[in-house]
């Protein structure tokens, strides 16, 4: 049988950018099945049916919809299809990531049912008020060596911040079928009590370098 790759040691071994800065120097690369930044698997389309299920979760109150991370736009356009979506905001730290988010949801955006927030969300989720969303999807990309597989545990307290009661928090969980004692820990020293998932079934090409499981963990955390 051929030897799992290692998904920490891959990233590792690529490198990672000395600032968070310097990661929107690097050009962002997209052939039709993937987007590559500074040599990192950024996204796969093998990813899509996790997506769509990660976007129903986030709109499971409709209402208003705070996004994070674009990548190939997948989830954006499974959020944009559901009826009950008020506003979509996303924020996304890479311009030609932007520029190309800007191409595909020209129509939506210029019609105010989407908007593209160009930043780190570390600068521009500060300028929201408290509980101002219905649903937050969570899903960047570790820009250091220590956020590899829990680049997602930074945003929990800034998440409860903005939801409102009975809000939907989701992200890309990085846990093949159950969330981790660390990860329970996490969640609960932000606020959040209730804490529940689904589990994911996915079929990740054997050379993908960041997920080798043939299930992910797909995070339903009310506030
Ligand atoms: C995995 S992709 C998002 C995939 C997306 N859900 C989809 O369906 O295609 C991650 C994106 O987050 C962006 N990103 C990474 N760190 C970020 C940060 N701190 N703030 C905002 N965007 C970030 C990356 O440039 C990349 O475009």
């Amino acid at each position: 049988m051929k030897k799992k790759i290692d998904t920490v040691e891959s990233r590792k071994k690529i490198g990672f950018p000395d600032k968070r800065a310097d990661w929107n120097k690097e050009q962002a690369i997209y052939d039709e099945h993937t987007l590559k930044i500074d040599g990192h698997p950024v996204m796969e389309d093998w990813e899509t049916g996790y997506m769509e299920k990660l976007a129903q979760i986030v709109t499971l109150q409709g209402g208003d919809i705070l996004e994070l991370g674009y990548g190939m736009g997948i989830s954006a356009g499974f959020i944009q299809a559901n009826k009950a979506v008020k506003s979509h905001y996303i924020v996304e730290c890479h311009p030609d990531v932007v520029t190309k988010a800007i191409a595909d949801f020209r129509e939506p955006i210029s019609l105010s049912k989407m908007h593209i927030l160009s930043g780190f969300w570390q600068d521009i989720t500060p300028k929201f008020s408290n509980e101002s969303f219905d649903g937050i999807f969570f899903d960047t990309y570790p820009l250091t060596e220590e956020e590899i597989h829990g680049n997602h545990f930074w945003f929990f307290e800034e998440a409860h911040r903005l939801l409102r009661p009975g809000g939907v928090l989701t992200y890309y969980s990085d846990e093949a079928t159950e969330f981790s004692a660390n990860h329970k820990i996490k969640l609960r020293t932000s606020g959040f009590h209730e804490i529940n998932f689904e589990v994911c079934k996915v079929n990740p090409p054997a050379d993908c370098e960041y997920w080798q499981d043939n299930t992910i963990v797909a995070p339903i955390i009310i506030k």
